[in-house]
Formats: C-alpha cells, sequence, structure tokens
C-alpha cells in the first residue's frame, strides 16, 4: 500500500468512540459492565434493548454528563466533555413546550448560534445556514412553520436538522423513531443513513426495533441485562451468540425478509 492509500485508510477507519471494560450507572447502581465497543469515522451504529436496559446512559457518558463507574470511554481519542461542538444531540425528550410558537428555522438558527458564540456571524447568514440544514433533512418547506403546527416525523425531522446545523463529527440520537409510523420511520432511517454515507458522521441511534435500521447498519450494541454485546449485526445478532453472552436461552429468529425476532430477553407480552 503506497502512503496516499494508507492515508486514507487511516482517514477511514479513524476512531471516534472506544470503550474498554466500560461500566455505567448511577450512584450506588451499576446498570452494566464488562463493554468494549469502538466506533469508526462514518459508521451506522444502532443501540437496542430493552426499556431500562441503559441505552440512554451510554449517551450520557458521551455527553460527559456521566462518569463511568469503571472502565474508560474515549471519544475523538479523550474522555467525553460537556458541551462538545462535534456532538449532534437529539435527546430522547425534547425541552420544547408543545405550544410554542416559535418557526423551525428559529430553532435551528438558535441551535447553530448556541454554539458558536463570538464569531460574529449576521443573524441573517445564521438563518441561511439553518435553512440549509433544514434542506438537508427534506424539511426546507417547514422553515417557516410554528414547531407547534407539526407532526411528530415532521418534528423529529427538525430536530435532526438541529443537531445538524453545527456540521458535528457524531450524531446521538435517542429513539427518533419512537411515534413514528413505518412509513416515516423508514424515511427517517434513510435520512440518517444518506447524512452518514455522505457526511462521513459517525450515527449512534438509540431504538427498540432493529428491523427498519437492518439493512443500513454497521454495527449493533445489544444493551440487556447488565451486558453490552456489540459487533456487525450478523455476528451479535444470532441465538448462539446472545445466549452466551447472557446465560439465559435467546431465540433469534428470522424471517424470509431478513428481519429477526430476539426472543427471550426483549418480547415478552405478558402471556409468554
Ligand atoms: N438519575 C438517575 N439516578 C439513578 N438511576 C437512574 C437515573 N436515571 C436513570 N436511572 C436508571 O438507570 C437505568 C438505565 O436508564 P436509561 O435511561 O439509560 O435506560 P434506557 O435503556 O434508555 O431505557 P428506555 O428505553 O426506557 O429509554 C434505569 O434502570 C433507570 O431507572
Ligand atoms: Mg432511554
Amino acid at each position: 500500500m503506497n502512503t496516499v492509500d494508507k492515508m486514507i485508510t487511516d482517514a477511514v477507519q479513524q476512531e471516534i468512540v472506544r470503550a474498554e471494560n466500560l461500566a455505567a450507572g448511577y450512584p450506588g447502581k451499576t446498570v452494566w459492565q464488562g463493554a468494549n465497543f469502538s466506533f469508526v469515522r462514518g459508521e451506522f451504529v444502532a443501540i437496542i434493548g430493552p426499556n431500562g436496559a441503559g441505552k440512554t446512559l451510554l449517551m450520557r457518558l458521551l455527553l460527559g454528563l456521566q462518569q463511568p463507574v469503571k472502565g474508560t470511554i474515549k471519544l475523538f481519542n479523550s474522555q467525553p466533555k460537556r458541551g462538545n461542538p462535534k456532538i449532534g444531540y437529539v435527546p430522547q425528550r425534547h425541552l420544547i413546550d408543545n405550544d410554542t410558537n416559535i418557526e423551525c428555522i428559529e430553532l435551528v438558527r438558535l441551535a447553530f448560534s448556541g454554539t458558536r458564540w463570538g464569531f460574529g456571524l449576521s443573524s441573517k447568514s445564521e438563518r441561511k445556514t439553518a435553512f440549509e440544514a433544514l434542506e438537508a433533512v427534506g424539511a426546507a418547506e417547514l422553515a417557516y412553520q410554528p414547531l407547534s403546527a407539526l407532526s411528530g416525523g415532521e418534528l423529529q425531522r427538525i430536530f435532526l436538522a438541529e443537531a445538524l446545523v453545527s456540521n458535528p463529527e457524531i450524531l446521538l440520537l435517542d429513539e427518533p423513531l419512537s411515534n413514528l409510523d413505518i412509513r416515516r420511520a423508514k424515511e427517517l432511517v434513510q435520512l440518517v443513513n444518506k447524512v452518514v454515507r455522505l457526511r462521513n458522521v459517525t450515527a449512534l441511534l438509540v431504538a427498540h426495533d432493529i428491523n427498519p435500521l437492518l439493512p443500513f447498519l454497521d454495527k449493533v450494541v445489544y444493551i440487556a441485562n447488565g451486558k453490552a454485546a456489540t459487533g456487525k449485526p450478523k455476528d451479535v445478532l444470532t441465538s448462539e451468540s446472545l445466549t452466551a453472552l447472557y446465560g439465559v436461552n435467546i431465540e433469534v429468529m428470522r424471517d424470509s425478509r431478513g428481519n429477526v425476532a430476539i426472543i427471550g430477553i426483549e418480547d415478552h407480552h405478558g402471556d409468554e
């Protein structure tokens, strides 16, 4: 391999996140432990697992809002810090008032100016940047709508624009698909995939159902029963690997379209 090729390979493989023997939790309570994973630039990663498994907790570690109980987690090769402008974040519960009548473009502009204090950009050029972020998520026509007038799916697009406006290197999307119907969920996943591929951004997307994501994923982190399994979906999502990891019988079933159902941890419907 010549030097240029090697530089290209190194750039492509640049490590964005690395966890070693990581345990996470809250005072007096370890939620999961023994996690080892790394994500490189431009990977699309799903974080899945049941309620309370500690998926949001992983995001909080990367946001520097939470310290590891044990082990290390590195983001861009250093300890995660609060307020990192390289992170685009869409929280599970977005703090907007339901009857706020701020326009979409204003929400996105505020996110942009919030990360660029003192750069002295005019409000006009900030609005232009905000409009471009809305265009990138196919929401240009919503720019001058008040947030209160949007559907759940439209709102998720606006939040994605808000997270993208500062050109982040990593996207943390906590359950952006909840409340979306199958078609809207598919559209949003395709949109995130487009962002990942075109901008070479690393995206971590928390979801309950992995199926809409499967065609696009590079990796999956499956968090359950205090543990986290990571790898390519085809390696992690097998009965053997999950049973070995969790020590209880877990069955991964696939239908003819390649959809998976994980039975044993996640799919309790009360009558089984
Ligand atoms: N501030 C806190 N103090 C103590 N425990 C907490 C706190 N916040 C969350 N937890 C607990 O940590 C565990 C993991 O929470 P987390 O929010 O990461 O779960 P999750 O996988 O995101 O769940 P969901 O799918 O419901 O969003 C849960 O048992 C939760 O009750
Ligand atoms: Mg959560």
